[in-house]
């Protein structure tokens, strides 16, 4: 481990490295899937609702449902400036910088709010479950979504081994044990009853580039500082090891399963 590890604040200091996630799941996942529409679903919304998004992102999701004809109220929320910045640059979506423990909005304030793929990065996600909560309606409705733990955890285990040579490990602080094993207890015991629905997927890639994007874009939380002075040297080693197994393999693709959870609650 070295003594400056990577952090959040870095790992969404730019946009990149998320999108490169995303998009690599936009085009390499073995079922069609879209995880902006799995997660609008739940919320059965008419297109009027007042909506906040925490932990936005890009603000894709934002986006996603001015295009589906949403006229009411859309607010994205993020701690990361660059983030905001490119929410703010979305027509029609009100770009908020703040944090998940502690939401800068009155009680009651909105008819549905998301949280996608964000909680695990939460350090206290209970106080921000509970924030969720008091910022919502009475009827309104919180959808959250999180990975299965084991979520391409063959391309992360390729990274991993070539950190571990160099003393690098994931470090706390990235990602707690929110996951889809977790998230409907903890959830259930602040919304009461939660709904649900489960996605089985698996990335696959039948050439070595998009999957050594994909890999780099994991190495913070394989413990990989973007400014570590191994990261070139990992990077090729990991560049080598998929070149290696595609030659060897010839005609089969790199398959590796995902999985995430949308759970719903509407709030008493
Ligand atoms: C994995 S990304 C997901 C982004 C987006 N929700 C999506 O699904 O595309 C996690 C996002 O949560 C933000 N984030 C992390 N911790 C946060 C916190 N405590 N409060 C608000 N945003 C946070 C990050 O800056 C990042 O944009």
């Amino acid at each position: 481990m070295t003594a400056t590890g990577p952090t959040l604040t870095a790992e969404y200091a730019t946009t990149s490295p998320l999108q490169v996630r995303i998009d690599t799941h936009a085009r390499h996942s073995e079922h069609p899937d879209d995880p902006l529409t799995t997660v609008a679903a739940p919320l059965e919304l008419t297109g009027s609702e007042a909506l906040a998004d925490i932990g936005c992102g890009d603000g894709r999701f934002l986006a996603h449902l001015i295009q589906h004809g949403h006229r009411g109220r859309l607010v994205g929320v993020d701690n990361s400036t660059a983030m905001v910045t490119a929410v703010a640059a979305i027509p029609g979506v009100q770009a908020v910088t703040g944090d998940a423990e502690a939401l800068p909005f009155a009680d009651d304030e909105f008819d549905a709010v998301t949280a996608r793929h964000m909680l695990y990065h939460v350090p206290d996600p209970d106080k921000a479950l509970r924030e969720l909560e008091r910022i919502t309606r009475p009827g309104g409705r919180v959808a959250i979504s999180v990975n299965h733990p084991a979520t391409c955890a063959r391309t992360r285990r390729l990274v991993l081994d070539r950190a571990a040579e160099h003393g690098l490990a994931p470090v706390a602080g990235m990602v707690n044990d929110v996951n889809s094993m977790t998230l409907s207890a903890m959830m259930g015991e602040v919304f009461g009853e939660v709904r649900t629905d489960r996605c089985e997927n698996a990335l696959v890639f039948d050439t070595p580039a998009p999957l050594i994007r994909f890999a780099e874009a994991l190495f913070s939380f394989c413990g990989i500082d973007p400014a570590s002075p191994h990261r070139e040297t990992i990077l090729d080693a990991v560049t080598t090891d998929i070149h290696d197994w595609f030659h060897a393999h010839p005609g089969l693709r790199w398959r590796d399963p995902k999985g995430y959870i949308v759970a719903t609650a509407i709030v008493r």
